[in-house]
C-alpha cells in the first residue's frame, strides 16, 4: 500500500516517514525544501535500511503533483507540508494563505482525479485560540488569533465540506499540541531555520552554548509557577499517532478530529528544570515581558484518539529531553553541511 507523505522532509514528516516504513508501508515524499532538508530522506533511510521515493516539488505544481499520482498508486495521503511560523504569518499573511490554502486545494482536487479519497491531515491546537476549558476537548468553541492558526481553521472546514460532499472521502484531522523530542537514533530531529520559536529547541541550543539564555515568556500566568504550560509530545508518539489514523481511515469515512497530545501540561520552568536534571547541562534564563498572542493554559483531553484509534502517547518528559539532546548534541548544526547520498532517484 502506497502512501503520500507531502511535507516528508520536515520534523514531523521524516518521524511519520520512519514508523510507516517500519509498519511496512511504500513511501512517497513530496517536500519542496523550503523549511526542510533532503539530508533528512537520506538518514531515514539509514534509519530504517529502506528506500522510498522523494520528489522535491511545491504542491502548487499541479501537473508535477499529478505525475506523482500517475506513476505511483496512491492509496492516501498525509498531508503535513504547510507554513507554520505564527509570527512570520502575521507580517507574510498573503504568504501563509496562498500556500497552505492553495496548496491543499491542489492536492485534494488531484487526489479527486486519481480516486484518492484517503486523507489524514495535520492540523494544531492553535485552531482552539484561547481555551474555554482545559484540557480541551475535540469540540471545544474554535477561533484562531493569528494567520496562520486561521488557515489551519480554514482549511478544517475545507476537508469538512469536502467530506460532506461525497462519501468516499475519509478524512482524520489531526490537532497536534507541542511536538518536541527526536528518534532515538539522534539522526532526525527538529531543525528549525535561525532563532527558534519554540520552547524545547530553545533550549537544546542554550544548553549546547549556542544561545546565551532562555528567555520566558511572562511568569504572571494563573499557573503552577506563573509560567505557560503546555502539553509537550514526543514526536515519535506522534507520528505513531498518524500511523493510527491512517489505518483507521482505511476502513471509514467521514471527517474524523482528534487532539494528539499527552494529556499533562508542563509549564516553561519544570521544562527547564527536567532539561537540566536529563542531560545535566545548565540552563540558564531570565524571565521577560508576555510574547504577545500567548496563552497561559493548554492541555488536550485526549480520551477520543485513545478510545477510537487505540492510540495512547507513552513517551515520559524525560525522553523527551533526552532524545532532544541526543539529536542536538549529535547535530549542532542541524543538518547544514552534509552532502546527500543520491541512494534515491526518480
Ligand atoms: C506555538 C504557536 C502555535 C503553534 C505551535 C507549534 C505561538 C503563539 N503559538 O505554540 O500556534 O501551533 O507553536 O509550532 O507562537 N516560551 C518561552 N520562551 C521561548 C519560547 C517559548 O518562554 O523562547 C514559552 C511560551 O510562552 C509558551 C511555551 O514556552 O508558554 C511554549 O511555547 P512554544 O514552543 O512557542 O509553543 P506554543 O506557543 O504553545
Amino acid at each position: 500500500m502506497a502512501i503520500l507523505i507531502t511535507g516528508g522532509a520536515g520534523y514531523i514528516g521524516s518521524h511519520t516517514c520512519v514508523e510507516l516504513l517500519e509498519a511496512g508501508y511504500e513511501v512517497v515524499v513530496v517536500d519542496n525544501l523550503s523549511n526542510s532538508s533532503e539530508v533528512s530522506i537520506n538518514r531515514v533511510t539509514g534509519i530504517t535500511k529502506k528506500s522510498f521515493a522523494f520528489y522535491e516539488m511545491d504542491l502548487l505544481d499541479r501537473e508535477g503533483l499529478d505525475k506523482v499520482f500517475t506513476k505511483h498508486s496512491i492509496d492516501a495521503v498525509i498531508h503535513l507540508a504547510g507554513l507554520k511560523a505564527v509570527g512570520e504569518s502575521v507580517r507574510m499573511p498573503l504568504s501563509y494563505y496562498h500556500t497552505n490554502i492553495m496548496s491543499t486545494l491542489v492536492l485534494c482536487e488531484v487526489m479527486k482525479e486519481h480516486n484518492v479519497h484517503k486523507l489524514v491531515f495535520s492540523s494544531s491546537a492553535t485552531v482552539y485560540g484561547l481555551p474555554e476549558q482545559v484540557p480541551i476537548v475535540e469540540d471545544s468553541s474554535l477561533g484562531a488569533t493569528n494567520p496562520y492558526g486561521r488557515t489551519k481553521l480554514m482549511l478544517e472546514q475545507i476537508l469538512q465540506d469536502l467530506a460532506e460532499s461525497n462519501e468516499r472521502w475519509g478524512i482524520s484531522i489531526l490537532r497536534y499540541f507541542n511536538p518536541v523530542g527526536a528518534h532515538q537514533s539522534g539522526q532526525i530531529g527538529e531543525n528549525p531555520n535561525g532563532i527558534p520559536n519554540n520552547l524545547m529547541p530553545y533550549i537544546s541550543q542554550v544548553a549546547v552554548g549556542k544561545l546565551a539564555q532562555v528567555n520566558v515568556f511572562g511568569n504572571d500566568y494563573p499557573t503552577i509557577d506563573g509560567t505557560g504550560v503546555r502539553d509537550y509530545i514526543h514526536v515519535v508518539d506522534l507520528a505513531k499517532g498518524h500511523l493510527r489514523a491512517l489505518e483507521k481511515q482505511l476502513d471509514i469515512s467521514g471527517v474524523h478530529i482528534y487532539n494528539l497530545g499527552t494529556g499533562r501540561g508542563y509549564s516553561v520552568l519544570e521544562m527547564i528544570t527536567a532539561f537540566e536534571s536529563v542531560t545535566g547541562q545548565s540552563v540558564p534564563y531570565r524571565i521577560v515581558e508576555r510574547r504577545p498572542g500567548d496563552i497561559g493554559l493548554c492541555y488536550a483531553d485526549t480520551a477520543k484518539a485513545n478510545m477510537e484509534l487505540g492510540w495512547f502517547a507513552t513517551r515520559s518528559i524525560e525522553e523527551m529531553c533526552q532524545d532532544t539532546w541526543r539529536w542536538q548534541r549529535l547535530n549542532p548544526n542541524g543538518y547544514e553541511g552534509e552532502k546527500i547520498h543520491h541512494l534515491l532517484t526518480n
